[in-house]
């Protein structure tokens, strides 16, 4: 996780520091920092827990000038979250200031060797080790900058992206890195520095994405950075365009991003199926499996990866493959797959999903699987990050920046993004009849539509909300396709709300956790429409005997269940299949409505981070 921020010009760069650190404030939140080399060639280093905020507060009486910083926003993995942790961390003489997003491994190794040649260290953070070592190496070698920076990467074991200053050198900055993100912006006599795009595209939309174990001299006056490995070999890198627009990282009216990426799932999802599903309804086509179909064609089993969210959208990814495709799935969480030496064949597929397409350990599994000749395809939101650039296929969810930490659009976009690739699949393998497929298709082309019925609902939503912001505990009830939902359900309450919420197979009840029902314990059931209807409403009834609290999402005109729940949402009816890209609509809203009542930081919850680029 981690936030950095880079900029050499001719403005002044604290102001731009500053917005980009606030544009990066969901990857880390505990601290935050900055370095600036001033007009005296000084180098001036501030920082702060907390937020970028109490940054800016803290600055106010120094000196800001320059044209050249670096600054940073920290998500701790490596010593508490206090004002000497964070970054950015001078070395012992102070003449080199450096930000680190990633995790040191060996430091403990370095850092001994170091204390005996009479470092001291200030922070129990690696980075400050890493900085350390540069200096070390960087007077005993009597060499500049650069090469102290490849020499102290060849020695680091673990993940970096890191950016340097050095004290009298107003004109260069030195970045890397190797499993955490990086991006240089190329302006007109300026460059920018951003663990995403963010912080960028306001001044500039040409990008270049730095690689694995590659170093960016970034020098004033130049066009271009100059970029060579670790091991000295120098590269050139195609200048790319970005996509993304200044709008999209904006509040656009609403509270919260969180808010407002909820309300922008009508359109992330038109703009997910957008050149895929023909209006006709006749047919969908993912260019991605189409580009690889003898593999596809071939695969005796698909294992999915992925994390937190990203996962619970997995699990809804086996239903549908196995339900139109015959082919057996497995869903794994990347963390347990990557460790656990499983069994990966030549005729597997393996899709990894992820938002940011830099979770490091699905992007960790994504190499233990191509290693193992598994053809990798990745379903990713951030376009040119690490997993989609790793990944022998793929397809992009499409669905714009998403900042709350908790996943909304992301989610319903992966869904959707897995029930394209599930019918791609089906149809070209012939496993699924082409009534029902364009029955599905039409049914998707609506579903936009419903969602916006399923927003109207946000005040009733919001009503409900308050009435149960007592509850220390929840449960989430769901089977078949609702069973995922329930789980993402849990997830979205108990990240921001800090309640504790578990998602359950609805049947899986009377096998112990309806020990824990009473007259106080909110349970939701997710009841929408499905085939097995009848076993849910039995379940209601079973909670409904032993006095739970029930709110129930039900189908519209469902009498059955509005008789027996306390609460119910009613949403539009939809295919089986699909009903997961409805019903967890209204999970979020409630998730929502019940942090902010409870004053929770919605968009930056406690402890977490959006992206996590460590283990
Ligand atoms: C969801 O609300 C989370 N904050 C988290 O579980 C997230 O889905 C997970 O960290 C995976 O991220 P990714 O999709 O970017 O890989
Ligand atoms: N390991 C560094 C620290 O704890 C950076 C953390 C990160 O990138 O998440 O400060």
């Amino acid at each position: 996780m981690c936030g950095i921020v880079g900029y050499i010009g001719n403005r002044d760069a604290y102001p731009i520091l500053i917005k980009g650190l606030h544009r990066l404030e969901y990857r880390g939140y505990d601290s935050a920092g900055i370095a600036l080399i001033n007009k005296e060639n000084e180098l001036s280093v501030y920082k702060t827990k907390g937020r970028v905020q109490d940054l800016e507060e803290f600055s106010k009486s120094k000196d800001i000038t320059g044209n050249i910083g670096i600054a940073h926003t920290r998500w701790a993995t490596h010593g508490e979250p206090n004002n000497v942790n964070a970054h950015p961390h001078y070395s012992q003489s102070e003449s080199l200031a450096l930000i680190h997003n990633g995790i040191i491994e060996n430091y403990a190794v370095i850092k001994k060797e170091l204390l005996q040649k009479g470092y001291t260290f200030q922070s129990s953070t690696d980075t400050e080790v890493l900085v350390q070592l540069i200096e070390y190496i960087k007077s005993t070698n009597q060499c500049d900058l650069f090469t102290a920076v490849q020499l102290a990467l060849n020695q680091v074991v673990g993940a970096y992206a890191i950016a340097v200053l050095e004290r009298g050198n107003p004109n260069c900055i030195i970045a890397a890195r190797k499993s955490s993100p990086l991006v240089i912006g190329i302006g007109d006599d300026e460059f920018f520095l951003g663990s995403d795009a963010s912080p960028i595209v306001e001044y500039t939309n040409k990008v270049i994405y730095l690689d694995d174990e590659e170093i960016a001299i970034i020098e004033r006056g130049k066009t271009e950075p100059k970029i060579v490995t670790i091991s000295n070999v120098q590269k050139t890198h195609k200048i790319k365009e970005l996509e993304m627009n200044l709008s999209q990282l904006e509040k656009g009216g609403f509270s919260h991003f969180m808010l407002k990426e909820i309300f922008e799932q009508p359109e992330t999802l038109k703009n997910c199926m957008s050149g895929r599903v023909n209006q006709e309804a006749t047919n969908v086509i993912l260019s991605g499996i189409i580009d690889h179909k003898e593999k596809f064609l071939e695969a005796k089993r698909i294992l999915i990866i992925a994390c937190g969210t990203s996962w619970h959208a997995g699990l809804i990814g086996e239903y549908l493959i196995e339900e139109f495709c015959r082919i057996p799935v497995e869903v794994e969480y990347s963390s347990e797959f990557r460790y656990r030496n499983p069994v990966i064949n030549s005729t597997d597929i393996v899709i990894a999903i992820s938002q940011s397409g830099e979770t490091a350990d699905t992007l960790a599994a994504v190499e233990l699987a191509r290693k193992a000749g598994a053809f990798v395809y990745g379903v990713c939101n951030v376009v040119g990050s690490s997993i989609p650039r790793n990944t022998d296929s793929g397809s992009y969810t499409h669905c714009g920046p998403e900042i709350g930490v908790a996943s909304t659009k992301a989610f319903t976009a992966q869904v959707m993004v897995l029930t394209m690739i599930a019918l791609t699949l089906a149809n070209q393998k012939g496993t699924i009849k082409q009534e029902e497929y364009e029955g599905i298709l039409k049914e998707l082309l609506l579903i936009p539509n419903k969602i916006e019925k399923i927003l109207a609902l946000n005040e009733q939503i919001k009503q409900l909300a308050s009435i149960f912001t007592y509850a220390h505990n929840f449960i989430y009830l769901g089977r078949g396709f609702s069973y995922p939902v329930a789980l993402e359900g849990a997830l979205k309450l108990k990240e921001i709300s800090y309640i504790h919420a578990e998602g359950y197979p609805a049947a899986e009840m009377k096998h112990g956790p309806i020990a824990l029902i009473d007259n106080e314990m909110p349970i939701v059931a997710i009841a929408s429409d499905n085939a097995i209807h009848e076993k849910i409403v039995s379940n209601i009834q079973e909670i409904k005997a032993r006095k739970g609290r029930v709110i129930a999402i039900i189908s519209e005109g469902d009498t059955e269940i509005k008789s027996m729940a306390d609460h119910c949402i009613e949403i539009p009816k939809t295919k089986e299949c699909l009903s997961p890209l409805l019903s967890c609509i209204p999970l979020q809203l409630l998730a929502y409505h019940i942090a902010v009542t409870k004053n929770r930081d919605v968009d930056m919850p406690r402890n977490l981070a959006k992206s996590v680029t460590v283990e």
